[in-house]
């Protein structure tokens, strides 16, 4: 039985839709209200039992090294002033998991980026976590794939449908039923226009892959925009494996674009204790008001 221990956040992008924030600010550090959204991605990875995560990181993309390490001046500051709960906070995102670097030099895309973490993972199955894909679940939504692929052992893919006007922003597959909630995934095809879409099933944001997607990445050209693509890979990996497609339960937010990213940061204050009712009365209040 092949288990899943290791994951790549690729975070190298350039953030090209939520500039000029992402500028000088790497999109995966972004605040969805006082977390920034690669630590509850880590998160997810820690808990649904991953050990070694590595984060492809690229130019200006500091701030995410900095911000899982330890942080003695601060840890210090807090001790002195007696802030213990914020201390906690602070040594606890330092020890969430064993995180490592690894830079792609230029950003050509998904496909390029998952394939620079190849000598890190080896020849075994890995999980990957797209760095501004959030996923709102009882259950995290990595672990809810990693038990699809318990049973499937091969690669899975996280899908939801998708607004049918939406399907050029994501990866689409076709797929026939073969359990609740799993597909026998028969073609892939990445920002289709309407269309052309074989559905309005969506790959969003995680994924379980078989070690053989290294060597096609290798060789893969690139495609829509001019990047290298993970679908057209995982379109030639369908030709000798099979893929499974699950769709996993949970909201999903796309904090690379501006209005998902507003729609996380009102949803998650709305989650939480201390903000809630203030929050809940203010927006009340405006409501109509623009
Ligand atoms: P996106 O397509 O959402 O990221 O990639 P992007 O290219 O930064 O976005 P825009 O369209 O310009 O706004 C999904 C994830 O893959 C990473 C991104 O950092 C993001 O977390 N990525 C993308 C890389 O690591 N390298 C790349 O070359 C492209």
């Amino acid at each position: 039985m092949k288990r899943i221990r290791k994951a790549i956040i690729p975070a190298a992008g350039l953030g090209t839709r939520f500039l000029p924030a992402t500028k000088a600010t790497p999109k995966e550090m972004l605040p969805v209200v006082d977390t920034p959204a690669i630590q509850y991605i880590v998160e997810e990875a820690a808990k649904s039992g991953i050990e070694d995560i590595v984060i492809i990181s690229g130019r200006g993309k500091r701030a995410i090294e900095d911000h899982f390490d330890k942080s003695y001046e601060l840890e210090d500051v807090l001790l002195k002033h007696n802030k213990i709960s914020e201390l906690e906070v602070i040594k606890g995102i330092s020890n969430m998991a064993n995180i490592y670097y690894v830079r792609q030099k230029e950003a050509r895309g998904l496909g390029h980026a998952i394939h620079c973490a190849k000598t890190f993972i080896g020849n075994e199955p890995f999980a990957v976590l797209l760095g501004d894909d959030l996923v709102y679940s009882e259950k995290p939504c990595l672990s809810q794939l990693m038990d699809a692929y318990e049973k499937y052992q091969s690669s899975i893919v996280g899908v939801q449908r998708v607004d049918k006007e939406k399907v050029n922003l994501y990866g689409i597959i076709e797929g026939d039923d073969i359990a609740p909630k799993v597909m026998k995934v028969k073609d892939l095809v990445e920002k289709p226009d309407k269309a052309h879409a074989p559905s309005n099933v969506a790959i969003l944001g995680r994924y379980i892959l078989e070690p053989e997607i290294f060597d096609i990445l290798e060789n893969q050209k690139p495609g829509k925009n001019g990047e290298i693509q993970l679908t057209d890979a995982l379109k030639t990996l369908l030709a000798i494996q099979n893929i499974y497609s699950f769709e996993f339960e949970g909201k999903r937010y796309d904090l690379g674009d501006k209005l998902g990213f507003v729609e996380a940061t009102i949803e998650y204050a709305l989650r939480r204790e201390d903000l809630k009712q203030e929050l809940k009365a203010y927006l009340k209040d405006i409501a109509g008001k623009f």
